[in-house]
């Protein structure tokens, strides 16, 4: 009983659409009927602005670090379920939000703060990356996928020569197949060079 409760709780973490609730209570605004329509940080930054986009994007990561944990309360330890378990089913609670009639985000930073609590420098150089990269392409999706592409070579050199956590990379494979698979318009947009681009940085 006590692991249906752990694994149900991870989801449900995952599946609070921090979008939609901080665009209804604060602006009186449904964010999915804006921009991309996604439920994300950033739609939420190019529909409400910096303050609310960053507020998001902050909530939506803690829901991947508080599943990625919630294992090691007393009440849940011995259940012996693996961390990026848990976080994974943040990650799928953040993409088909109970919450939100199903219809969430695009996976990046439920699964950014799942690193942050499994592997924190991958977190430090993902943050650091994401601002370089960004500056250079303008556009968060073709930013989300190159990341992802970045954690999967960091995992395998982190394999090699710090620790055989194989986990480690089949998460990050995990997780990369959830976001392109979520970007799947963004790449249409991106082919046909329609995709919206950042100005602020
Ligand atoms: O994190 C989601 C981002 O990569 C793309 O969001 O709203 O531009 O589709 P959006």
């Amino acid at each position: 009983m006590t692991i249906i409760i752990l694994l149900l709780l991870a989801y449900l973490i995952g599946s609070i659409p921090s979008g939609l609730w901080v665009g209804k209570i604060f602006y009186n605004t449904d964010i999915r009927e804006h921009g991309s329509g996604n439920l994300g940080g950033t739609n939420t930054f190019r529909t409400l602005g910096k303050k609310a986009g960053l507020v998001v994007t902050i909530m939506d990561i803690l829901k991947g670090t508080a599943a990625t944990i919630l294992v090691s309360l007393p009440f849940f330890e011995a259940t012996n379920v693996h961390p990026l378990v848990l976080g994974i089913l943040a990650v799928i609670g953040h993409m088909y939000p109970v919450f939100a009639g199903f219809k969430g985000g695009k996976a990046v930073a439920t699964s950014g703060g799942i690193l942050l609590a499994y592997n924190w420098p991958l977190f430090v150089i993902l943050v650091i990356g994401f601002f370089i990269v960004l500056k250079l392409t303008k556009m968060v999706s073709l930013t989300s996928m190159i990341l992802s592409a970045i954690a999967l070579i960091y995992s395998i050199i982190y394999y090699f020569t710090i620790d055989n956590d194989w986990p480690l990379i089949a998460l990050i494979l995990l997780l990369s197949g959830f976001i392109f698979y979520r970007h799947r318009s963004n790449i249409k947009r991106i082919k046909e060079g329609t995709e919206p681009k950042v100005k602020w940085i």
